[in-house]
């Protein structure tokens, strides 16, 4: 018998890169696939949630029954999950580009006759902690944290600034750990001192951290 446990509770899930542009042909970003925020969605689903996934530009959705709102920049993510986040958890799994370009061209630049291009970047707003701000009474905020080093010391640096309930890291320079692989090893620490580490496909992850959230849940009752 199917676990419905989630039956009830409603997900905001964010996957994926964000596109900056800097002319209509080009654009910043970087190597995330949205595999775990998609699999955190599908997970979410078949526990009997009822899931949004705001996902990023080039990732494959393939989640029967999850309402997909697909965006392209860091500030159309912030608007759509600004307008979805009326949610019991929020899990934000996306790879957001922590600048845009401050001045796109609206035509190609040209290579020709320029040696040297300068790009000026403006800082994008951040998502989470915007969440973090405006976070209801029972609202679960969840954030991701893809380190190179000083794993759990830098994670818990970013759960306690941007107000987040729990975040979930990984060292991004293992290997089949993080982005593009299907596999993944985390760390989630959450703001009672607890510390779990899930490892496994990233399917698999998804529900050991479906599992805390819904401990979670039961403590935020
Ligand atoms: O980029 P950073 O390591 O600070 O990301 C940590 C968490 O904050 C992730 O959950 C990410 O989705 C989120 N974030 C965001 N908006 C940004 C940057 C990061 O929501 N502009």
């Amino acid at each position: 018998c199917p676990d419905r446990s989630f039956s009830g509770r409603s997900f905001l899930i964010t996957a994926g890169p964000t596109w900056e542009f800097i002319d209509p042909v080009r654009f910043i970003s970087n190597p995330s696939s949205g595999k775990m925020g998609v699999e955190l969605a599908r997970a979410a689903w078949y526990r009997g949630g009822d899931v949004t996934l705001v996902c990023g530009p080039g990732v494959s959705v393939d989640v029967p029954g999850v309402r997909f709102i697909p965006v392209i920049s860091a500030e159309d993510m912030l608007l759509r999950c600004m307008e979805n986040r009326d949610v019991d958890v929020i899990i934000k799994a996306a790879a957001v580009g922590d600048y845009r370009v401050a001045t796109p061209s609206s035509s190609k630049i040209k290579r020709e006759g320029r040696e040297r291009l300068t790009l000026e970047l403006f800082s994008n707003p951040d998502i989470a902690a915007r969440l973090g701000e405006e976070k209801g009474e029972s609202q679960i905020l969840i954030g991701f944290a893809a380190e190179t080093n000083n794993l759990d010391e830098n994670a818990v640096k970013k759960m306690n600034a941007k107000g987040l309930d729990a975040i979930v890291a990984n060292d991004v320079t293992e290997e089949g750990c993080g982005f593009g692989v299907d596999t993944n090893r985390v760390v989630m620490l959450d703001r009672s001192g607890g510390r779990f580490e899930f490892s496994g496909s990233k399917e698999d992850v998804s529900h050991m951290i479906l599992d805390r959230v819904a401990v979670m849940m039961e403590g935020a009752k």
